[in-house]
């Protein structure tokens, strides 16, 4: 009994350098690893997609599969981190809104929530219904052998909501901003119930094994400066407030992503997360200058750059390294540094483009710590 109580469920961290920099501790080289870095770029991935009856929730409702999709960039790339494959929009699908893919369009609700009705019914969900998300948290982390650590994530309470009441992709965000706007009373139980469910699933995510949590706001940025603060920025430090930071002795860091969030950098900075995702408009030395001693920061290369061959590749990934500059400081502490996309990788990039992406961050990011 004791000796078992005592036997950790997971093998030791061989590679914790992307929770080093997440933490501001010195490391060796700029750890990366790249949003949907598991997806259809990847031969092996549309194989194993095909398997799955060529559905991606087919994929994800699978244990073994979303495994051993998760795993897939990990076997081609020195990657310092894997993430859960799955979806932000499990938990609208959770919540009943009947999720699905066509083939070769974005996600679709059939359910979307749309008028006072629909919102009212609206509740957090059984996270049991979200059971196969936490089963494939705890099939990575043990298949994973402690090679790097596993990321859980979510949407945004804001990202989701775009979603539930555009009922799925949008231009130009029509109903949801006119839910804002018209009827703000009900764009915030919408955003309060989201921030609940979120709160929940990422915490369960910890509890199955994730060691790193990732919220995506991938839509923050479509707002004004003011309804970003309160539709959007609030719900998400609510769900910072509400999550667990410690797991078996380890800080759990907590990566805020805001796509288009430059303008509020301080603020999102502020927002209890550890770590701040940018996109590749903003500027990497002066996002440190302004933040760096509060929050580690991620990305923030433009995906497109890995249409170029490889050698503009590499060039690039230097130029992003070197305007973050050496993480450690003059006075000789560190600031953080996760090398990223500034969003998630296009399925029309060449494999072998990566490959090369990886090499430079890992060459340049270990000559910037030992010059000369
Ligand atoms: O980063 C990873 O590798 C983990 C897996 C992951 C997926 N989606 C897999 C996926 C993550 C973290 C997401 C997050 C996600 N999903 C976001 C936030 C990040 C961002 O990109 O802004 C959003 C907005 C979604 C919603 C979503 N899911 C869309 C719009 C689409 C269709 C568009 C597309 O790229 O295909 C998806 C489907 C999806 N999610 C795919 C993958 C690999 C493609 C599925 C397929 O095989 O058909």
């Amino acid at each position: 009994m004791a000796g078992n109580h005592n036997r950790p469920m997971f093998a030791p961290l061989r590679n914790d350098t992307f929770l080093r920099a997440c933490l501001r501790q010195p490391t060796t080289h700029t750890p990366m690893w790249l949003m949907r870095q598991a997806g259809r770029y990847l031969p092996e991935y549309r194989a194993t997609r095909v398997k799955a009856g060529n559905s991606f929730m087919g994929l994800a409702t699978n244990v073994p599969y979303a495994t051993e999709v998760t795993l897939q960039p990990l076997e081609r790339y020195a990657l310092d981190a894997a993430i859960l494959f799955s979806d932000i929009l499990t938990v609208p699908d959770a919540m009943g809104l009947g999720l699905s893919f066509g083939a070769g369009e974005g996600p679709k609700f059939a359910h979307p929530v749309r008028d006072e009705a629909a919102v009212a019914a609206l509740q957090v969900p059984d996270l049991d219904k979200l059971r196969y998300v936490f089963d494939a948290v705890t099939s990575i982390r043990r298949a994973l052998d402690g090679r790097v650590p596993l990321i859980g994530f979510s949407g945004s309470p804001w990202t989701l909501a775009c979603y539930m009441v555009e009922g799925g992709g949008s231009d130009d965000y029509r109903l949801v901003k006119s839910m804002l706007y018209g009827r703000p009373d009900l764009m915030h139980r919408i955003l309060d119930v989201n921030a609940r469910a979120v709160t929940a699933y990422l915490n369960a995510q910890v509890d199955a094994g994730a060691q790193a949590l990732m919220v995506f706001d991938s839509w923050g940025g479509v707002l004004a400066d003011g309804a970003f603060q309160r539709f959007s920025l609030d719900y998400t430090r609510r769900v910072v407030a509400g999550l667990q930071r410690h797991k078996d002795g380890q800080r759990i860091p907590v990566i805020v992503f805001t796509k288009g969030g430059g303008p509020w950098l301080p603020e999102i900075a502020d927002c209890g997360a550890d770590v701040v995702g940018l996109d590749w408009t903003v500027n990497l030395g002066r996002a440190r200058a302004a933040v760096g001693a509060k929050v580690a920061l991620q990305g923030n290369l433009d995906p497109a750059v890995l249409f170029a061959p490889p050698e503009a590749v590499a060039r690039e990934a230097v130029a992003v390294l070197d305007s973050f500059g050496p993480p450690q400081r003059a006075d000789g502490g560190w600031d953080g540094h996760v090398f990223n996309l500034g969003h998630g990788i296009s399925q029309h990039t060449p494999p072998e483009h990566v490959t090369a992406l990886v090499e430079a961050v890992h060459a340049h990011s270990r000559r910037l710590r030992n010059p000369g």
